[in-house]
């Protein structure tokens, strides 16, 4: 195949979703239909549901398993789908974050009971910093959920994004018979006693077979919402779309495998294949021949022995090759991978080549960070790599004086990995760590004293929000640092950093100060 029917042939995206909306489920479905597993549970049983619970020891766990969920390969009608997993717990890390920046779409799932939770709202705005496309599956269906008009309201409302329904569910609960396919204007029927994978199909809705299966009533009041649907809502625009204004909707029960195919059909014809990708210096197509790429992810330490990393590079342009001398642009030094992983389902194997919107694991003894660029020679640096503004923020404080060089050799190491960042305060030059979820902070304290024999305490420390700054008034930015002197801070890359005590100050600062820029991740 030519590079170009290899990249028309691929497509990389992530599933976003609030805690139990049905992510796992919707997942097992979509590899048993790719055939990358063979029986639904496969994947369920490797996520904890403890997990959940606030229990680190969970998460320690799941890191385990993690490796292999982290990316799942898997071919369906000839398209080679890289589904990357966006690890949905209740608290939050960046590298959930930072897998949405390796995707070229994304599928969202909304629990009907539910609506739209808070961590919906947070992903939502991960995939609006880069546009990228959003296809809405309303999950659980066959519960009685929240009215159909109604949840589209909350989606255009509180996610600012409006929807364009494919599908349209006839009744809810107890009473779902199905949903109206408004593209075939067909009745998928669904039932609660069968797999649902391949539904019977009712081409007419006036038909004798259709008033049967559904009841008069039923058939009058979706007869009354298809008016109105399409009334609203024309055809799909497929520019739309792709520009991340308007998400497909789809309505259907994950764990029923019902309205799921249709999903993943639709998903192959609509999702965009690998993307160009902006680089601080130019943009880079896919198609170009010469290979570049980036790290999104990096997963330490499964063994605590061996220093040993996987680093998870995205392809963005031109062919991988195994052994092949490429530019680690950071280091300016050429590196060689011997044993590049591609990732089938759950298995992991050496691959030769690799190809734009393939997502390869490397092995690595440090010398990968997140946000690295590889390539071919030219000294390229991809954007949209971010830290994302932490929330929660604890001083270090070492335990043990006689092992400080390991204390900062972890916290180095953990913050590379994308589990903290650290920042030094310009005030007392203290370590200040700062989180996304809460969680972390037991992670940090139990992976330190486990894979770096150092122990440390944190303490509260009052800043709610870190914020990049810069401006090009070098000398109002000076004032604003000596008058802020005990909230800057530098991050690891040394860029200036404001950190807020309440949001109240931080608007107020924001609106005193239009000559400095306040920005809440380290990239935009
Ligand atoms: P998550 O990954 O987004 O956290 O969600 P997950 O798929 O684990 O689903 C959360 C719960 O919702 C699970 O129930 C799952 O079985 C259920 N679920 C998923 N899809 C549907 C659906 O279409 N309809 C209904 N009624 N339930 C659905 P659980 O009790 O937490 O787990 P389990 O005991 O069923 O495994």
């Amino acid at each position: 195949m030519t590079i170009e029917e290899e990249i028309q042939s691929r497509r990389t995206f992530g599933i976003i979703s609030h805690p139990d909306a049905g992510k796992t489920t919707l997942t097992e479905k979509l590899l048993l239909f790719g055939g990358a597993i063979h029986a639904a549970g496969a994947i369920k049983a490797k996520k904890s549901n403890r997990y959940a619970t606030s229990d680190f020891m969970e998460i320690e766990k799941q890191r385990g398993i993690s490796v292999a969920t982290s990316v799942m390969g898997f071919t369906y009608k000839n398209i080679k789908i890289n589904l990357l997993d966006t690890p949905g717990h209740k608290d939050f890390s960046e590298d959930t974050y930072r897998t949405l920046t390796a995707v070229d779409s994304t599928i969202m799932v909304i629990d009907s009971v539910k609506g739209v939770e808070t961590q919906t709202h947070k992903l939502m705005e991960v995939c609006r910093m880069r546009n990228t496309p959003i296809i809405t599956f309303i999950n659980k269906c066959d519960r009685l959920g929240k009215d159909p008009i109604n949840l589209i309201d909350e989606i255009e409302d509180k996610l600012q994004l409006s929807v364009c329904p494919i599908t349209w569910p006839i009744g809810m609960g107890n009473h779902f018979k199905g949903v109206y396919n408004l593209k075939t204007k067909s009745i998928l029927l669904f039932s609660n006693k069968k797999n649902n994978e391949d539904p019977i199909i009712i081409k007419n809705i006036d038909s004798k077979q259709a008033i049967d299966s559904i009841g008069e009533l039923d058939i009058n009041k979706l007869k009354d919402d298809i008016e109105l649907i399409t009334g609203i809502y024309p055809n799909l625009n497929k520019k739309e779309y792709l520009s991340a204004t308007t998400s497909p909707l789809f309505f259907g029960s994950a764990l029923n495998n019902f309205g799921v195919k249709e999903l993943l059909n639709e998903f192959i014809e609509l999702a965009p294949i690998p993307q160009p990708r902006q680089t601080e210096q130019r943009m880079i197509n896919p198609e170009e021949t010469k290979f570049s790429g980036f790290i999104f992810k990096i997963h330490a330490n499964m063994d605590p022995k061996h220093r040993d990393r996987i680093a998870f590079l995205r392809i963005c342009s031109g062919k991988f090759e195994r052994n092949k001398k490429y530019f680690h642009v950071r280091l300016n030094k050429s590196l060689k991978f011997s044993a590049p992983t591609a990732f089938m389902a759950h298995e992991k194997s050496i691959i030769e080549t690799a190809y734009p919107g393939d997502i390869i694991g490397l092995h690595d003894t440090g010398n990968l960070k997140i946000g690295d660029s590889l390539t071919q020679g030219e000294p390229l640096k991809f954007k949209g790599i971010p830290n994302f503004s932490p929330e929660i923020f604890k001083y270090v404080i070492n335990e043990d004086p006689l092992k400080s060089k390991k204390l900062n050799k972890g916290i180095e190491h953990l913050c590379e990995e994308g589990v903290a960042q650290r920042f030094t305060s310009m005030l007392g030059k203290r370590k200040i760590i700062g989180v996304v979820g809460i969680l972390q902070f037991e992670v940090i304290e139990y992976r330190l004293k486990n894979e770096y024999n150092a122990t440390c305490r944190f303490e509260d420390v009052n800043y709610i929000k870190a914020v990049w700054i810069t401006s090009e008034n070098k000398e109002k930015l000076e004032t604003f640092i000596q008058n802020n002197k005990n909230k800057i801070a530098l991050d690891s890359d040394d860029q200036l950093v404001y950190l807020s005590e309440t949001q109240w100050s931080l608007d107020r600062e924001i609106k005193e100060n239009p000559s400095i820029k306040f920005r809440f991740s380290s990239d935009l």
